[in-house]
């Protein structure tokens, strides 16, 4: 493997771009490759065997077809669920966004009441909580799943009434709960924050 391999990166879609930009912001002599499944998207409502069987094939072939150093999973929902068989059956480093994360927002939160919101999956599989709680920081997690948002990011829809109506339905949870600092936990969402 040569120092110029490159990192290789994935995601049902689009919205790992976000994290792609943070890399190469970090990382600028780096090169990359980055594959968004948006034939199978999306992960968040699917369940989390065949999110797992799609994070190892594309995790593979980064590795077996593209020579990638290393692996970044820019998906919260596949890192949920497959992070740690990635990094069992992979010989390059795997690295995913869940416990970075969860880091960063303990770290922010003046409080201690801090949410999270993903997909279905991602909160389902209570991959936050499990990380928020080995920061061993003393917080309230609040977490919220927001299906729909990732539908609307992929039709670039990301202004309006709808986005908003819904935003604010699936948000009220959160809110309620006087969070301080919220996690946007699906690679996704910035495009709605912006
Ligand atoms: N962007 C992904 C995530 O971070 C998955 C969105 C989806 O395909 O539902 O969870």
């Amino acid at each position: 493997m040569t120092p110029d391999a490159p990192i290789g990166m994935f995601d049902s879609g689009f919205g790992g771009l976000t994290v792609a930009r943070a890399v190469i912001d970090l990382l600028p002599h780096e090169n990359l490759v980055y594959i968004g499944d948006t034939g199978r998207y999306p992960y968040g409502n699917k369940p989390a065997d065949e999110v797992r069987r799609y994070a190892r094939e594309l995790a593979h072939s980064l590795v077996e077809d593209y020579g990638a150093k290393m692996i970044v999973v820019a998906c919260n929902t596949a890192a949920s669920v497959a992070l740690t068989d990635l990094q069992a059956e992979l010989d390059v480093p795997v690295v995913g966004v869940v416990e970075p994360g969860a880091r960063a927002l303990v770290r922010v939160t003046h409080n201690n009441k801090v949410g999270v919101i993903g997909t279905v999956g991602t909160i389902s599989s209570g991959a936050y909580v499990e990380a928020v709680r080995a920061t061993g920081a003393n917080v309230t997690l609040t977490s919220a799943a927001c299906p729909g948002f990732v539908e609307f990011v992929e039709r670039d829809q990301t202004t309006g009434d709808e986005v908003t109506v819904l935003a604010e339905r699936l948000l009220a949870p959160v809110r309620a709960a006087g969070v301080d600092s919220l996690l946007l936990g699906c690679t996704h969402y910035p495009y709605l924050a912006a």
